[in-house]
């Protein structure tokens, strides 16, 4: 079928849709996590989660518009088998890095295929979230580091949760927009 009303490969258009149901699933498992922390006591890691939810939202719903502005069929996602157990207050951050993680290795698949198609719409598009997943990664490194340097004895586990809000990006990538 020839394709009038796009400029969208149906590979890209498929790879991009699925980067939309891992965005939406990324929103659900924080906020999972947000519940978990919460039941825990930890507040400030549960009110982070809580932000970082909304912020995977927002990604979803960027590349959803993208795929529909680009007259694309954008496909608004199923979210099934979320996690709600996460082991130990350190297993939530040790799987918030491994999903973040497994993201960024997901942007970069996408960013490669359009490329290789010449879709240097897509490619372009794409940058914005190559950026923002350097920023998660180290970020979330950085939590689960906390747990090394502080240590969990005593009111170790206190402290770890008084820390995370205090974790931000390195200088660098300050200059992107969200
Ligand atoms: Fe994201
Ligand atoms: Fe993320």
């Amino acid at each position: 079928m020839i394709r009038m009303k796009t400029s969208l490969s149906e590979e890209i258009e498929a790879l991009l849709n699925k980067q939309v149901q891992m965005e939406g699933k990324s929103s659900y498992i924080y906020l999972a996590m947000a519940a978990y922390c919460d039941q825990l006591g930890f507040e400030n890691s549960s009110e982070f989660f809580f932000t970082q939810s909304e912020e995977e939202r927002q990604h979803m719903l960027k590349i959803f518009r993208y795929i529909a502005d680009s007259g694309g069929s954008p496909i608004s996602p199923d979210i099934m088998e979320v996690p709600q157990e996460f082991g130990s207050f350190r297993g939530v951050f040790e799987s918030a890095l491994e999903q973040e993680i497994a993201v960024t290795k997901s942007i970069n698949k996408i960013v490669s295929a359009a490329y290789k198609e010449g879709d240097h719409s897509t490619a372009n598009f794409l940058q914005w979230f190559v950026r923002e997943q350097q920023e998660e990664e180290f970020t979330a490194r950085k939590r689960v580091e906390l747990f090394d340097v502080i240590g969990e004895e005593g009111i170790g586990r206190y402290m770890i949760d008084q820390k995370i809000p205090e974790i931000v990006p390195p200088e660098s990538a300050a200059d992107s927009d969200i």
